[in-house]
């Protein structure tokens, strides 16, 4: 039996639940893998802090040293989370000749392609299932499953705490109303555009997440949720990505997804993932993005897999491949079809106005509906769908519907998913 030592760095809500399952299925693990698999030391900031799971006695440190420069450490799991110092560690841990499992979603989108480069240069593996989309199984999904197929799209609900928020307006809370309810159950605050790591993997692409286009929820009102039902539509926020010749589209925002499409029905604590590849066509996967245990599944599932490979002396997966270069396309190039709504006076020509720019613009209308009428303000509200058109005519509309002395707000811009060409 061979016996690899484990470096966990922070014990908080998913390194917790990692080294309770490394302990309690030690010896399943070695029975599949012929590995034991020992926790030797465990990095935290307070080791006087209470915890879901508490390691051997001596096992806790607050010395990265004492991870970091041991060499009887073979694999070190990050697990701290934030930009720095678990950046810093990782690459450590990497020139040391270490293999490392990280859940660090900032730091693989930012530093990924590098530090996976650098591991290769140092000939060790670095594996981060639990870094895309928690627990649901992508970045395997990728490097193994779909590895025939010529990857053309990806459409996600991704992020648990703005699905949580989504789901409440939906139900009619305003989004503060939501956001305060969201924070009060707990729900951390993350942004899903790092997990675009996954889109590099899916492309073969490297993409930079500082340049893709993304829009959060804020902003977004219960009315809308009620419109958009109506229309036949579900407002989630999506992570879209799709290549294109030498061009690839990612983006991040809210939009109104048809009833019948694949993620319409995905709510709550729940993310699901479409992928589209030339061989297999549509693939969903469905399941818990967040969470102490959903991710550990995935850091778990890494360890077992990687001290597998180290004992068979084999790089059991393909790396991920970033060699092909393509253009991240600019937002004004999208062409999408969008939700409108404006606030307008409620007086004959108003119409004919909002339409005629729309028109001047090519922009063409697949539904107008006046909905409610505002007393106070003499207004009524315009709920405009229209067929696809490019963003950057989407953007000059708006911008001179809202010069219009006879449209008093632009309400709400939304783009409608599959409505890309
Ligand atoms: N939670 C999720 O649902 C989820 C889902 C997907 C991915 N992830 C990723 O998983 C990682 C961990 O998330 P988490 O929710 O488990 O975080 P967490 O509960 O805040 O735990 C962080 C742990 O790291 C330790 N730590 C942080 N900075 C440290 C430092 N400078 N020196 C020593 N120890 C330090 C903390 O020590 P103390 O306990 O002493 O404070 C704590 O044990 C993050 O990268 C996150 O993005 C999390």
């Amino acid at each position: 039996m061979t016996e690899v030592r484990i470096g966990l760095l922070g014990l908080g809500v998913v390194g917790s639940q990692v080294a309770e399952r490394l302990e309690s299925r030690r010896d399943h693990i070695a029975e599949r893998t012929g590995v034991s698999v020992e926790l030797a030391r465990v990095l935290v900031r307070d080791p006087a802090k209470p915890r879901a799971h508490r390691p051997a006695p001596g096992v806790l440190t607050t010395d990265p040293e004492a991870v970091l420069g041991d060499p009887g450490i073979a694999v070190v799991v990050e697990l701290m989370g934030g930009m720095e110092p678990a950046r810093t560690y990782i690459e450590r841990a990497i020139e040391a000749g270490k293999a490392v499992v990280t859940a660090n979603k900032e730091v693989m989108a930012h530093h990924g392609p590098e530090l996976l480069e650098l591991a290769k240069r140092r000939g060790v593996d670095v594996y981060f299932e639990a870094a895309v989309g928690g627990g649901i199984p992508l970045i395997s999904t990728f490097k193994i499953d779909l590895l025939a197929n010529e990857i053309s799209r990806i459409e996600a609900v991704i992020n648990g705490t703005t699905n949580f928020i989504i789901g409440r307006m939906a139900d009619g809370a305003s989004f503060e109303e939501a956001l305060a309810e969201a924070q009060r159950l707990g729900y951390a605050e993350a942004d899903p555009t790092y997990d675009v790591e996954g889109y590099d993997a899916a492309f073969s692409t490297r993409v930079d997440p500082t340049r893709v286009h993304r829009e959060g929820i804020r902003g977004l009102d219960p009315v809308d949720f009620a419109y958009a039902a109506e229309l036949g539509y579900a407002i989630k926020l999506v992570g879209f990505a799709r290549a294109d010749g030498d061009e690839i589209e990612v983006r991040v925002h809210p939009a109104c997804i048809p009833r019948r499409h694949l993620l319409a029905s995905v709510d709550g604590a729940f993310n699901a993932v479409v992928i589209e590849g030339d061989l297999v066509g549509s693939v969903l996967l469905y399941g818990q993005g967040a969470g102490g245990r959903p991710t550990a599944s995935a850091v778990v599932g890494d360890i077992i897999d990687l001290v597998f490979s180290m004992r068979k002396g084999v790089d059991n997966r393909i790396a991920v491949d970033f060699s092909r270069r393509r253009r991240l396309r600019d937002i004004d190039e999208v062409v999408t079809a969008a939700y409108l709504r404006l606030h307008v006076a409620d007086r004959a020509g108003v119409l004919a106005e909002v339409t005629r720019v729309l028109g001047e613009l090519d922009i063409s209308i697949s539904s107008i509906v006046q909905k409610a009428l505002i007393v106070e303000h003499a207004a009524a509200e315009l709920v405009i769908l229209t067929h696809p058109a490019r963003e950057s005519d989407l953007r000059l509309a708006r911008e001179r519907l809202a010069e219009l002395d006879t449209v008093y707000a632009l309400a709400a811009f939304l783009r409608v998913m599959g409505s890309e060409p």
